[in-house]
């Protein structure tokens, strides 16, 4: 996988199909300067984002999310189009356009997720008891995929360290594994060919899982997760490699040895459980000191931890950095 980086490919579709990232970040700033003038109070954390869709339910709460977490001042939001039209999602195809146009044939509706292993509230929870004890937020992270290409995205959803509080893992729970959605009888497009073994498997230590930044997304620029972007739930870890973001999950599960995870067991030697962005390891096919932001003519330095070495360094301390593959 990962080496055939195509550019520039994306289609044009309709200013009513996208918010463009001007458009949206206008928005925004009139939301917030009229509400400024209109109540006369400071609401600098205070982003209410227009939703397009429908005006119920998830996206109502979707559109009501506050945003915590600000661009940072190198970087500039992608445009929705480019978010949407340009996604890495084997299992609606392996070309970058492929999850787009194959959108359709992932069916979200309705949509569970089996909690189970080491927690004290296994079971099999329909989507919406998975989100509604939690607040949506926004927060604008960078992602780094392990191909050298990166994207600044919107997402909006919720810390994952709530949902692991809120199913009570057991002192045994060392690791949490998760799975996308695979129906043998009735595979997804891509799963018809055998690019890695399917269900495509994540997992994280329980401590990084617990990291503040880990999240889970339900939504992107202020709507309903898009299908080609993982929905209706998936992981965001923005210091890893983006395979690690793992999409339309089905499966969660808290355990006490780490789990397989699906690049790992495809190629052990290029791709690493822990996988943490670190420019100075080269990927065995090329180096990964630079990275293509995705609409963007020159190439940017890569960030130790994609930039979040803050708030994740002290995880790794002692671990030799080079194993991160
Ligand atoms: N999750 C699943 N289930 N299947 C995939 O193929 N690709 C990963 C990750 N999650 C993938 C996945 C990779 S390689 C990347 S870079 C990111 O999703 C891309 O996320 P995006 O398409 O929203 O930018």
């Amino acid at each position: 996988m990962f080496n055939n980086i195509r550019k520039n490919r994306y289609p044009n579709i309709g200013e009513n199909q996208v918010t463009d990232q001007a458009l949206y970040e206008k928005r925004r700033h009139f939301i917030k300067t009229g509400l400024q003038a209109g109540l006369g109070i400071s609401l600098s954390s205070y982003l209410p984002i227009l939703a397009m869709a429908s005006a119920q339910g998830l996206s109502e709460r979707i559109g009501s999310a506050k945003n915590t977490r600000h661009l940072e001042p190198n970087d500039e939001l992608n445009t929705e189009e480019q978010i949407t039209h340009y996604n890495n999602f084997y299992e609606l195809g392996t070309g970058k356009e492929d999850p787009y146009r194959n959108a359709d044939a992932l069916i979200t509706d309705p949509w569970s997720v089996s909690i189970e292993g080491e927690c004290e509230n296994p079971g099999e929870y329909a989507i919406e008891d998975i989100l509604k004890p939690h607040d949506l937020e926004e927060r604008i992270y960078r992602l780094r995929c392990v191909e050298a290409w990166s994207m600044v995205v919107p997402w909006i959803g919720f810390p994952l360290t709530e949902l692991v509080k809120h199913f009570k893992p057991t002192s045994k729970a060392k690791y949490i594994a998760f799975e996308t959605i695979y129906d043998k009888e009735s595979p997804l497009p891509g799963q018809n060919r055998r690019s890695i073994e399917w269900p495509y498997r994540e997992g994280l230590r329980m401590d990084e899982a617990l990291n503040p930044l880990s999240f889970m997304a339900v939504g992107l620029y202020g709507k309903v997760m898009p299908n080609q972007n993982g929905a209706p739930l998936r992981l965001v870890v923005p210091w890893k490699y983006g395979f690690k973001s793992i999409k339309s999950i089905v499966k969660i599960r808290f355990q006490e040895d780490q789990p397989p995870t699906s690049w790992n067991m495809t190629n052990a030697r290029e791709y690493g459980f822990y996988s943490n962005v670190n420019p100075e390891v080269s990927h065995p096919r090329w180096s990964q000191a630079k990275e293509r932001r995705v609409g963007e003519l020159f190439k940017r330095d890569t960030l130790m931890f994609n930039g979040y070495a803050d708030e994740v360094a002290s995880m790794y301390s002692g671990m030799d950095l080079g194993q991160n593959y």
